[in-house]
């Protein structure tokens, strides 16, 4: 298996579980014309988000990490007309690109872009979400998961993308930031009771890499 063959059958899937979107595909030229890194999550990845949003019957989404609203898209149309989406992004210019995709994609009025870096906004939010996108960057990944529980209640949805890291995370004296950020995350799961957890591995479009699943016990 090569990563070309991960690529392939990926594609396969999407075309036949995810299909053609203009509003997405908008969503990712805008991200691309506008310089923006293309580490948004895989079309079927973004529909697993929609899916879990609708599964769980969420009403208020977290995202933490926006980029240019590929994901937010998926999870606004999720939370139906009545629901919101709460979006942290800490770079403004990703978070225009965001806003005119999102607005674009006919869901604007469910989404609240708040600009600044977690740290400094979620102190701001208020809690009751019932599911938790984390997506930003790896070395605050402990304080997102802390302020997952905190906005979140019994039974609220977590994802925490990006786990794989190529295997990388095996490695306990790795010094790249974004693994030792994921291992924190990956402890904590596992170790603090405020959470249940399990995480897979994916390869795809994006490589190898995988997501973070868990539950506000
Ligand atoms: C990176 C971040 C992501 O959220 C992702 O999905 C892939 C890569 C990164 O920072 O390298
Ligand atoms: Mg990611």
């Amino acid at each position: 298996s090569t990563p070309a063959a991960w690529s392939n059958a990926d594609a396969y899937l999407a075309e036949l579980l995810v299909g053609h979107d203009p509003h997405l595909e908008s969503a990712l030229s805008a991200q691309r014309d506008a310089g923006l890194p293309e580490i948004e999550v895989a079309p079927v990845g973004g529909k697993m988000l929609n899916l879990l949003a609708r599964i769980s019957g969420a009403r208020r989404v977290l995202e933490i990490g926006t980029l240019g609203g590929y994901s937010t898209i998926w999870l606004a149309r999720a939370v139906g007309p009545e629901g919101r989406v709460v979006t942290v992004e800490a770079e403004a210019d990703n978070a225009a690109v965001a806003r005119a995709s999102i607005d674009a994609a006919g869901v604007g009025e469910r989404v609240d872009i708040r600009i600044g870096r977690g740290a400094d906004v979620l102190p701001t939010l208020v809690g009751g979400f019932d599911l938790v996108f984390i997506d930003a960057d790896k070395e605050s990944n402990t304080v997102y998961l802390d302020w997952a529980a905190k906005l979140g209640h019994p039974g609220t949805v977590i994802v925490l993308d990006n786990i794989g890291r190529e295997g990388e995370i095996v490695r306990a004296d790795s010094t790249d930031s974004k693994v030792v950020g994921t291992r924190d995350a990956l402890r904590m799961l596992g170790e603090d009771p405020r959470f249940d957890a399990t995480a897979l591995q994916t390869v795809g479009a994006k490589g190898w890499d995988g997501f973070a699943l868990a539950v506000v016990v």
